[in-house]
């Protein structure tokens, strides 16, 4: 039989320390809250009841049931109020002697068979354990932020927590209507292991002006399905512990440098500016504590007219290509009203890309989305030819010819000759360097990187990736098309995976360096990401969709082009598609498709 938990105490009341005291008390069970100060508990008290007030305003909690749950807490300062609670889960800032400190205190305050959690995220349970006289009573448990709506819960046994421990902390966990994962003690668990390289990298683009802070943040969002962009989500979870996780992780966890916090973050905490608890980090917010985003001077200005940023009147398109970013390229500049001029290279492909555009568009009718009419029109507005001197007149070519550097730079030279002064002339590759193809021209400051998201439909987001001789007004009108097109163009520099892909894939691929160290299982991995970070897909079901081939193809570029050594490929990623395990197209990859 499980252990019956009926009082339960949180030490620290900060950013995740309120919201498990919000769990435990929505699930009947009584919490001593404690902190250092009076001070620090009103702060405390003043989230909770901030939180459960905005639970009411939603409708997701009755005001009878908040009252419950309020009347569930007792806030008190100091350890000594713990001596009959069954459990107590630590939430104080990520230091190892504070906490060892702590759990020593505990160990001497609390009753024989209480249970002493920790909710770090990076630092070793084990060590907090041996600093009282019960290790095998120690576990961890890491809540996810904010904790009274993320899922997941990591729960984390050392060498010598007890079996029952863990058993009855898992049947807890049940209870409180989470999803836990138990694993092993090493620094970032899983979740954190894998999210905080991605975290700092973001960081490290945006230190270095690679994008803006909303170009990063909108591009994890809408080109991954993200909850939050990484400078959004580092501002939630504090400048201060996120230094912390990351120090912790860097000298834990092998000294991998993508751990090593990036020098920015340092700084910002030491000016105070730790997210949004005070009320201003990588974004500045209402007041400390809310999540309400106000302008500032980074705030991008939006001006009267693209027209006045120097963007350029863009009338008719020329798409060059016959492939599915072509088709998809094709569809959505004609159905944003643009006159079309399709090169493909011959009739027989460009009927192909006919019968696609024109089948995609009917799905639009029948769904209610598009009228016949609008169809027709959109149909109507597309020209097709087999020749480039076609493109003489039109404002912008958009290239998505195969992804091979010499093809795309005959085809940048034909369009040199052939295309009027003045015309935007785009690629869409995702990984070949836009600045060589921009120099096979004479005109590389028309040159911009326009990079499409797959089905290009329907992905909102595009990369628009600019040169060192990319001039101003292409950027503006690359960016003014994309809003005509009711997409959002982040603007980028020319380096080996732009945002998405420089962020998302190392994370993908440390996913299979986590599973072939046989730390957790597939399944577990894809839970801890989507439950407790809010990801659409977990790494490996990510990775059966997009081909291992393709992800290991990209992988090899970031490490080749970045030569970071924790960018190398993951060698199980290598044998699987060696192997000829792709994923979905093939039947197999991380797992088997033809049984499902
Ligand atoms: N922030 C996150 O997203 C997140 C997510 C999961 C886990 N964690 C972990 O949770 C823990 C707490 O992090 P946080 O972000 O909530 O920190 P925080 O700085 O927001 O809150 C820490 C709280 O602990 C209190 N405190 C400090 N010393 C204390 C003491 N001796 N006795 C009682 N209270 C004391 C502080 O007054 C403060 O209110 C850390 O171990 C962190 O790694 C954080």
């Amino acid at each position: 039989m499980a252990r019956e938990f009926t009082s339960v105490g949180v030490v620290g009341l900060g950013t995740m320390g309120a919201g498990i005291v919000e769990v435990f008390a929505r699930n009947g069970i009584d919490v001593v809250a404690v902190e250092i100060s009076a001070a620090a508990l009103e702060r405390g008290r003043v989230t909770l009841t901030g939180s459960t007030d905005r639970a009411v305003a939603k409708g997701k909690l009755a005001e009878a049931d908040r009252d419950a749950l309020l009347s569930r807490v007792t806030f008190q300062v100091g350890l000594d109020a713990l001596h009959s609670v069954d459990l107590v889960i630590e939430a104080v800032p990520e230091h190892l002697d504070l906490k060892q400190r702590i759990f020593a205190e505990l160990d001497r305050v609390c009753k024989p068979e209480a249970i002493l959690a920790t909710n770090t995220s990076s630092l070793s349970v084990t060590e907090i354990s041996v600093a009282t006289t019960r290790p095998n009573q120690v576990i961890g448990i890491h809540f996810f932020n904010p904790a009274p709506v993320m899922k997941l819960v990591e729960v984390v046994r050392t060498v010598v927590t007890s079996a029952d421990v863990v058993a009855d902390v898992e049947a807890l966990c049940e209870r409180l209507g989470k999803v836990d994962v138990t694993i092993s003690d090493r620094a970032g668990f899983i979740a954190n292991a894998l999210l905080f390289g991605y975290l700092n990298h973001a960081v490290s683009m945006f230190e270095s002006r690679y994008a803006t802070r909303e170009d990063i943040d909108a591009a994890m969002k809408l080109g991954c399905g993200l909850p939050m962009g990484p400078l959004a989500l580092m501002d939630l979870i504090g400048l201060d512990t996120a230094y912390e996780i990351l120090d912790t992780m860097y000298r834990r966890g092998g000294r991998d440098r993508r751990h090593a916090p990036v020098p920015l973050i340092k700084q910002m905490v030491t000016a105070g500016l730790l997210g949004r608890k005070s009320g201003r980090g990588f974004y500045t917010y209402e007041r400390p504590g809310s999540p309400v985003v106000v302008p500032d001077e980074q705030t991008p200005v939006a001006s009267e007219s693209a027209l006045a940023d120097g963007a350029r009147a863009i009338a008719k398109v020329g798409v060059v290509g016959s492939g599915t970013m072509a088709t998809g390229i094709i569809e959505v500049f004609a159905k944003a009203g643009y006159e079309v001029v399709s090169v493909t290279r011959g009739a027989e492909k460009s009927a192909k890309v006919f019968e696609s555009v024109k089948t995609s568009l009917n799905k639009g009718v029948v769904r209610g989305k598009l009228s016949e009419a609008d169809r027709d029109a959109a149909l109507g507005r597309i020209n097709w030819s087999a020749t480039l001197e076609h493109l003489a007149d039109v404002d912008l070519v958009v290239e998505a010819v195969v992804e091979e550097l010499s093809v795309k730079k005959a085809l940048f030279a034909s369009l040199d000759e052939i295309c009027k002064p003045g015309v935007v002339l785009a690629t869409t590759t995702s990984s070949l360097p836009v600045i060589d193809v921009a120099m096979a021209t004479q005109r590389p400051a028309d040159v911009v990187g326009l990079h499409f998201f797959n089905p290009a439909p329907i992905m909102p987001l595009v990369e628009v990736v600019q040169t060192i001789r990319t001039s101003a007004e292409t950027t503006a009108t690359a960016k003014a098309v994309c809003a005509t097109l009711g997409k959002t163009g982040v603007v980028c520099g020319d380096r080996s995976g732009f945002i998405v892909n420089a962020l998302l894939f190392p994370y993908l691929n440390d996913a299979v360096k986590m599973l072939e160290a046989s730390y957790s299982t597939a399944d577990d991995i894809d839970y801890a990401m989507k439950l407790g970070c809010g990801y659409p897909m977990g790494p490996f079901e990510l990775l059966d969709v997009v081909g291992l081939d393709v992800s290991l193809a990209i992988q090899r570029e970031l490490y080749l082009e970045l030569r970071e050594p924790g960018f190398a490929p993951a060698p199980l990623l290598e044998h699987l598609v060696t192997a000829g395990y792709l994923g979905r197209k093939s039947g197999r990859g991380f797992r088997d498709h033809t049984r499902r």
